[in-house]
């Protein structure tokens, strides 16, 4: 937790041992010299002083030793580079912006020392922009129907599929467990485009969850505006939505009977509603070149999201997709550096997808300018049925071992699960 220390208008000043972040205040009635939690920077829950002083008095020392293994990971070592890297890396600190050639130039480095460098200067700026800080959410899948038929997905309508629906009673359990037990203040619902949950459905499941003192995070796919709408009265605050590709012509051959302008006009929708938005895209579909790739990240940075969801492709058995190529694991975490230093404040997540590819690559995917992961609270029934692509890397870990390993890996990372704030500008 941390302390109000000022509000001025929507906004609230937080203190976390110091360090102070801007957060919007929304529903919660705080006020100045109040304790809360917040997440994705909005504030989701007050608590007594006694109990916020036990939990800081706790965290204290941790703290500061986290911040020091952090500070001491992000220092930028002294590596031989081309002059042609170094120009390009040069301009973080001159402060200017990069134009696309810069970028397609940093996502075609394939010499190890360079790439080393690359991810280092990432990782420093991640640094330095917002401190050991770490966002860490828990990510619920309560159905696995979905109506549409992507290309690469393992649970499109077109696949025959052992299908799920959690209940609203079973849904508010699982969250309940997460927030009570395991301490989420951030849950994301995730489902495929499933029109079984209307807005009678879900509306006083996310009331419920909310009222748990938890930010409810939805990834429903494109759903009615309205529902967007009736979710975000009934106290629903951030959206995934990924746009998954930013070329059309690829976008129409992979998500048949869906159009990219039709994808990017929710997403739109869903900020002007007042939604914290995650969004992003599949790196490694078909046809894809590196040009689409710089332009996915340039046109995610145009959305203005507050984090950056993008992950690998990775075939699913029994999709059109099944027999298509593998991505390098480096490629992503060049994705992951490139949109650390073309959009420095931004947060970046590191996917199940990248951690499937390779098991070291969530550490990497961190130390290469990634600031956010996600825990899979799905239970276990559930989570091998939701099989968006295979061999997925959580699907036979248990959701309090899965938390050990995240808070281990946090750990030798020097970094900390705290809210990121808002940035005002944006
Ligand atoms: N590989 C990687 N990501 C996938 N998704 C769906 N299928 C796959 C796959 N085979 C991603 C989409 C979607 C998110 C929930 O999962 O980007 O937005
Ligand atoms: Fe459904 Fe999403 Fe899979 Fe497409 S990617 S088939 S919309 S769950």
């Amino acid at each position: 937790p941390g302390k109000i220390v000022e509000i001025k208008g929507k906004i609230g000043v937080v203190d976390y041992f110091g360090e102070q972040k801007n957060v919007l205040m929304d529903f919660a009635k705080a006020k100045v010299g109040d304790y809360v939690y917040a997440q994705g920077g909005l504030v989701v829950n007050t608590i007594s002083e006694r109990e916020a002083l036990e939990i800081l008095e706790a965290w204290k020392d941790m703290f500061f030793a986290l911040k020091k293994a952090d500070e001491k990971l992000s220092v930028i070592e002294d590596i031989p580079a081309s002059q042609k890297l170094l120009a390009i890396l040069q301009k973080v600190n001159l402060g200017k912006p990069f134009v696309k050639e810069e970028l397609l130039s940093l996502l075609r480095t394939s010499n190890k020392d360079e790439l080393r460098l690359f991810y280092e200067n990432a990782n420093n700026v991640r640094q330095k922009t917002h401190g050991n800080a770490c966002c860490v959410h828990g990510i619920l899948e309560f159905s696995n129907v979905c109506e549409q038929n992507c290309f690469y997905c393992g649970i499109r309508k077109g696949k025959r599929l052992k299908h799920y629906r959690m209940s609203s009673g079973e849904i508010i359990g699982a969250a309940r467990y997460a927030a009570e037990e395991l301490g989420f203040k951030a849950l994301v619902l995730q489902s495929g485009e499933d029109s079984w949950y209307t807005a009678e459905i879900l509306a006083p499941v996310v009331e419920a969850i909310r009222a748990m003192g938890v930010l409810v995070f939805l990834s429903i796919g494109s759903r009615e505006k309205e529902l967007y709408k009736s979710l975000y009265e009934a106290g629903a605050r951030a959206a995934l939505l990924r746009f998954e590709t930013s070329n059309e012509k690829i976008f129409e051959s992979v998500r048949p009977g869906t159009t990219l302008k039709g994808r990017l006009e929710l997403i739109e929708y869903l900020k002007k509603l007042g939604y914290v938005l995650a969004t992003g895209f599949i790196v490694g579909l078909p046809n894809e070149r590196e040009e689409d790739v710089v332009n996915n990240i340039l046109l995610t940075k145009s959305l203005k999201p507050e984090m950056y969801s993008f992950g690998p492709f990775i075939p699913a058995a029994g999709t059109p997709l099944v027999k298509h190529a593998l991505v390098d694991k480096n490629l992503l975490l060049k994705v992951i550096a490139i949109a650390r230093l073309a959009d420095q404040d931004s947060n970046i997540l590191v996917t199940t997808a990248l951690e499937t590819l390779d098991k070291r690559a969530k550490r990497e995917g961190m130390l290469a300018g990634a600031n956010s992961l996600m825990i899979n609270i799905t239970p276990r029934r559930y989570k091998k049925l939701y099989c968006i692509y295979d061999n997925r890397a959580d699907n036979n870990i248990a959701i309090k071992k899965g938390i050990k390993e995240t808070i281990d890996l946090l750990h030798s990372l020097g970094r900390a699960p705290t809210d990121l704030g808002v940035h005002i500008a944006r």
